[in-house]
């Protein structure tokens, strides 16, 4: 796959920096268009990602090309999602900072996709355990669930979400993801009761009703055929051939139970579905007075039934309204034409707020209960620009919110890029773009703005209508240059517009809105009474959307243009505070077919999506930029003139630097407090260099010749580093992989060794049976009979143990083998057992490495028996107090002294009396540090060993000493003695890899790989 992946790569310039014509639209669309064919649908601008909609799989969202971009450099795969996902990520960990994505483009171009490719890669990449799996799957399972409820079938997209989504995924400090939380924007309600042709419904309704089991939908008063619901058929395309609803009411079906939902919950949903496909159905005839009565009981019974409100109170609040006249509220009847209304309003307010519901308990679901501090990436996947042939209200939101989302794109790069550049004064090719806060203004500004207008027509008193809204619009906004109606237009215009019609020129283009429901929608009343009917429910959820204590309708809710203006702002906010990054999805032609490229189509969204603009900046720009102090605090070891300190000020330290490093004039600039580094590349190499030259030194010694051949050495490998890094990074991945599929083995192997393991011992079972007799024997170790003669107290053995047993026990009342030689071979077996025992209370829970110790028996001595006087020894390696070289040397105890040897040479010897204690980390590695008490500044400090049998040697140490104090477990960093007076640090920490080298604050550096422990 790599190599295929490198000969596509060919195809065109992966990155439109490194277009010549870089200004040239047509150069730009060629580039896109000529990979687009090869099924090349990525592209990057610096960071920033391309995307155009392949229309069709193309195999590249799988594990093994997870595995390929995973830790690997940016810019060294071809362009990817994953590769955008994987540096988000990467950049999370080292910063320590909140990024978000923000992925954008219109209806169609594939932006939902993208947020579940992304989702899924981290699912995938990011280590787990067991609880954090959870946590996992209900961030992949919350989808379906989401989509089911929010998405819809469009004349755009078959799988449109009709709701705008921001989703937080957090992440702990190793980099798992440990939780999340969902934010939902303005869901088109008014889809419930009615959709234009072509179009349909909520997902969920078709697929209850596709997929619901016969009993369900017995329940719920449903039959299996969608025709049969009339707000099911408006668009007159129930059935779609690319949907499965049976298939995904599937899929919805099992993840609200992984995603907590109880069962009770489960069946209140479903209730409410049902409902409001019963409600679609409630027809009204005028009586002999004209007022509206319920034509058919039948659905009014299952209302009834499913809400859990009696039938005369749903009867009543369906077909009247409570008005107030003095100090007494009497009911008053609608009309047809009201009751329609009421009933739609109700359908709709039913929906809205069980969504919200949804949203919240799948919040509660992923919830991270921790409070440690996480860092986030967030994922926004909002509805995009819609251009329809009837534009209504709910576009006017949709596209008002592409707007806001463009102008922050604006602020985030085209401009702050500028204004740090003026800053900096550095000097700035003006790069000429569209700024669309006129645009914004014109929906959005106080008194002026069409929202303002709108919503004061809806709180006028008297008879407004959609019209007068229109003309007031006219009286505002008149000669506003983004703002035409057909009064407004001039002769040309004006053919092209309805008279109930206003159109605005927005970034992406002209949409004509009709007015026609913009009152209603934006004021979104529910009759005061019918509210009150809900809150009588016994439906648990429709309980909580209703809620008793609303406050009620005296004062005029919000309107709804208003709360979304405000939850935009709001999020704007969210994004503000943190590091943007950006997927651009472009639509490659209006039928969703695959392999078209309609170049008028797309050159348009190349031009509104800003990307010509953006790719000007990046090349007039740099890349990187990073202020003095931190960038020479960083790097400085990559020099010897500023290594280790750098005397003058940090901007000639940076100079001299990278000046050393050899960038060429054009790779930098110098601003007033930053360095600027025009490509990404410069900054990786040097990155890649300093990564190097940590660990060089830490063991370098440092005389000036070493010195300067250490430097000369760092410079060829400069060279060398991106390719190494690659290299290295591929290593690492493939390494995660193998581990993976020995997870997989072992598993595997002990479920068949489980299967098996009543057969005789065979290459299956071999291993399930050593695990079966370490387990006993260890259950044995804290249960054994007080006395040998206790025949019966013996736990009882495995079957695979029980032959074994019974000669055992045989043996001890008739055996020919005296008791005595009994009695000698079970005390030396109990004794062994006994410094388990003490290892146990020593290590256990305390060191990672602990339990994978347990298996392995503690022997007497770890020298051969020839050379054996003494009460225990074993090998280690000594790290010297200055320097920490490392030395190989033996370890031995005598009943009074611990000696370190080195070939029969006694180099140290310490009397157990002057020991004062032991230190070893709670992580994995194998050192221990000896603290010995001693106030003679001559004599040696405190010793720094390794030892493979670091659980034997403890154990032997605290038992010949008798003292079970004397080994301290502890986190992070031991301080010891170097020699008395001196102190010297070892630091101990997690990592993919062990490593032992000495840190640039003189520390040892103790790193040793993370170790789960399989229970
Ligand atoms: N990367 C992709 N590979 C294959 N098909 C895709 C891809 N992205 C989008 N599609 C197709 O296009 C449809 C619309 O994409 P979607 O992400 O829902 O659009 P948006 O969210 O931008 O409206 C999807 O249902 C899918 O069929
Ligand atoms: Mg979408």
């Amino acid at each position: 796959m790599e190599c295929s992946l490198t000969a596509r790569d060919r195809v065109g310039l992966q990155d439109f920096v490194l277009l010549d014509a870089y200004t040239s639209e047509t150069a730009f669309l060629d580039n896109l268009r000529k990979r687009f064919h090869e099924n090349l649908i990525y592209t990057y601008i610096g960071t920033l990602l391309v995307s155009v909609n392949p229309y069709k799989e193309l195999g590249i969202y799988t594990k093994k090309q997870m595995d390929v971009y995973m830790g690997v450099n940016f810019f060294e795969l071809p362009p990817h999602i994953f590769a955008l996902a994987d540096n988000v990520y990467r950049t999370m960990i080292s910063e320590t900072n909140n990024h978000f994505i923000l992925i954008s483009g219109e209806s169609g171009a594939g932006k939902t996709e993208a947020s579940k490719k992304i989702l899924q890669f981290y699912a995938v990449s990011c280590p787990s355990t067991r609880l954090l799996d959870n946590v996992r799957d209900r961030l992949l399972l919350s989808n379906p669930v989401l989509e089911a409820f929010g998405n819809a079938k469009t004349l755009k997209n078959d799988n449109s979400s009709r709701f705008g989504k921001y989703m937080d995924i957090q992440f702990d400090h190793r980099g798992a993801a440990v939780g999340g939380h969902i934010l939902s924007y303005l869901l088109e309600k008014s889809r419930v009761v009615h959709q234009n042709h072509g179009e349909r419904n909520f997902h969920v309704f078709y697929q209850l009703v596709e997929g619901g089991e016969d009993d369900l939908l017995r329940w719920l008063g449903l039959q299996r055929s969608c025709q049969n619901y009339r707000c099911l058929v408006k668009g007159d395309c129930a059935k779609v051939t690319s949907i499965n609803d049976k298939n995904d009411w599937k899929t919805v079906r099992k993840a609200l139970s992984i995603i907590e939902f109880s069962e009770s919950d489960i069946e209140h949903l479903f209730a409410i579905i049902a409902s409001v496909l019963h409600l679609g159905n409630v027809q009204f005839d005028a009586n002999i007075r004209g007022y509206a009565s319920l034509s058919n009981s039948n659905e009014l019974h299952w209302l009834s039934k499913l809400l859990g409100i009696q039938t005369h109170v749903l009867q009543e609040g369906l077909t009247h309204r409570k008005i107030e006249a003095k100090a007494e509220e009497v009911l008053s009847p609608f009309t047809t034409e009201h009751a329609i209304y009421a009933r739609d309003a109700l359908a709709k307010a039913i929906y809205g707020r069980t969504f919200n519901w949804l949203v919240n308990k799948i919040n509660e679901s992923l919830a991270n209960k921790d409070s440690s501090r996480k860092t986030v990436i967030g994922l926004l996947d909002i509805y995009g620009f819609e251009v329809f042939h009837v534009n209504s209200f709910e576009q006017f939101c949709i596209n008002y919110c592409n707007e806001k989302l463009q102008q922050l794109f604006i602020q985030l790069t085209l401009k702050s890029e500028q204004e740090e550049y003026e800053m900096e004064g550095i000097e700035w090719e003006p790069v000429p773009y569209f700024n669309n806060k006129i645009i914004c203004d014109l929906v959005e500004e106080k008194h002026r703005g069409i929202i303002s207008v709108l919503d004061e027509e809806c709180l006028r008193p008297g008879e407004a209508t959609d019209l007068t809204f229109l003309e007031k619009l006219e009286e505002t906004l008149n000669g506003h240059p983004h703002f035409v109606t057909h009064k407004l237009a001039d002769q040309k215009t004006r053919k092209t517009l309805e008279r109930g019609d206003f159109r605005l020129l927005h970034y992406a283009g002209e949409v004509t809105y009709s007015v026609k429901g913009f009152l209603d929608k934006n004021n979104d009343l529910l009759y005061r009474n019918i509210k009150d009917v809900m809150r009588q429910s016994q439906n648990n959820i429709i309980k909580l959307c209703f809620p008793k204590t609303e406050p009620d309708t005296k004062r005029r809710p919000e309107t709804v243009a208003t709360q979304f203006k405000s939850s935009l702002a709001g999020l704007t906010d969210i994004l503000m505070s943190k590091e943007p990054w950006y997927v651009r999805c472009v639509k490659p032609n209006s039928g969703k077919q695959p392999g078209r490229f309609d170049d008028v189509m797309v050159r348009h969204q190349v031009k509104y999506l800003g990307l010509m603009e953006h790719l000007r900046v990046r090349r007039a720009g740099f890349a990187y930029r990073r202020r003095y102090e931190v960038f020479l605090q960083r790097y400085k070891p990559l020099c010897p003139d500023t290594w280790p300190n750098w005397k003058g000020t940090a901007a000639e330290g940076v100079q001299r630097l990278v000046k050393h490093l050899g960038y060429k004039p054009d790779e930098y600039k110098m601003g007033r407090t930053k360095i600027f580094i025009r490509h990404p590349r410069t900054l990786f190499a040097t990155e890649d260099a300093f990564d190097v030259c940590k660990h060089q030194l830490g063991t370098a010694n440092k005389t000036p010749a070493r010195l300067l051949t250490f430097f000369l050495i760092l410079e060829i490998k400069l060279s060398f580093s991106t390719r190494i890094e690659t290299c290295w990074r591929g290593l690492m991945a493939r390494k995660e992989k193998e581990k993976r599929a020995w997870a997989v083995k072992v598993i595997k192997k002990f479920i068949k060794g489980f299967m098996t393991r009543n057969q005789p011992a065979c290459m299956d079972n071999s291993e399930y049976l050593a695990f079966v007799r370490q387990n006993y024997l260890t259950r044995l170790k804290d249960n054994l009979p007080k006395s040998i003669l206790q025949r019966n107290a013996w736990l009882t053995a495995p079957p695979i143990m029980q032959e074994v047993q019974r000669s055992v026990t045989k043996h001890l009342g008739t055996s020919q083998m005296p008791l005595s030689s009994w009695f000698i071979v079970l005390t030396r077996n109990l004794c062994s057992l006994q410094l388990k025992a003490t290892a146990s209370s020593l290590f256990r829970g305390r060191k990672e490495n602990y339990p994978f110790s347990v298996a392995r028996p503690f022997a007497d001595t770890r020298i051969s028996k020839k050379d054996h006087p003494l009460s225990y020894s074993v090998p280690v390696i000594k790290y010297d107090r200055n320097g920490f070289r490392p030395r190989f040397r033996q370890l031995i105890f005598t009943q009074v002294a611990a000696y370190l040897v080195e070939e029969g040479k006694v180099k140290q010897r310490m009397e157990f009396s002057s020991l004062r204690g032991v230190s070893v980390s709670n992580l994995s590695d194998n050192f221990l540090i000896l603290h010995i008490a001693c106030d003679d500044v001559k004599q040696k400090g405190d010793l720094v060993l390794q030892c493979d049998y670091l659980f034997e040697a403890l154990t032997r140490l605290s038992v010949v000493t008798n003292n079970k104090n004397l080994v301290k477990i502890v986190q992070g960093s031991v301080r010891f003695d170097i020699q008395p007076g001196r102190e010297g640090f070892v630091d101990f920490k997690s990592g993919s890899e062990s490593m032992v080298y000495r840190a640039k604050n003189g520390h040892l550096m103790v790193v040793s790989r993370e170790m789960r422990e399989i229970n």
